[in-house]
């Protein structure tokens, strides 16, 4: 099994992002890693990002320094750094906007959680399960079977 880092951080945007904004950035994104052979999935929420990025560690270390100067955001954290297998599969950058779920999700017990970095930067596991998790975003059943 092919072994990845894989690198969970978060960050406070520096403008709210609108659709087109995050469209962009997507479609760069997208592009870039499928190139690096990275995935992952970027979660957006009251103007926070969380994002795991999976790959080689060569290719995710560039990566986040580029990721990092970026000025759209700031205050980034790492929340989680390890080594194993990727996730991720053929996810170039899933991404999910959580400002505008269902209210079955919404419902759920994973949204209500604290979306807060404070409890995210105290319980760094927290925040994988949270993104795995998220990963069923498109089955609410599975989201409010789980419990943290
Ligand atoms: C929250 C956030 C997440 C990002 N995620 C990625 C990413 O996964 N991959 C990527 O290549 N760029 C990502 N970027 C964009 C980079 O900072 C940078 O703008 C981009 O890689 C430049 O690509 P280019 O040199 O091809 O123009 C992200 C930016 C932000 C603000």
């Amino acid at each position: 099994m092919e072994q990845v880092t894989t690198l969970t951080y978060w960050s406070r945007a520096t403008n709210p992002m609108g659709d087109d904004e995050l469209l962009d950035l997507l479609r760069i994104s997208r592009r870039n890693n499928a190139r690096r052979g990275i995935t992952g999935l970027l979660l957006y929420r009251d103007q926070y990002f969380l994002q795991v990025l999976e790959g080689p560690e060569r290719e995710i270390e560039s990566s986040i320094k580029t990721i990092e100067a970026d000025p759209r955001h700031h205050s980034f954290r790492t929340l989680c750094r390890e080594a194993g297998e990727r996730k991720f599969g053929t996810w170039q950058m899933g991404f999910e906007n959580l400002n505008s779920v269902t209210d079955q999700v919404e419902n759920s017990t994973i949204m209500k959680l604290q979306f807060d970095p404070d409890y995210f930067g105290a319980t760094p596991t927290t925040a994988q399960i949270l993104v795995l998790c998220f990963r069923g975003i498109a089955n609410p059943a599975v989201l409010a079977s789980v419990t943290l």
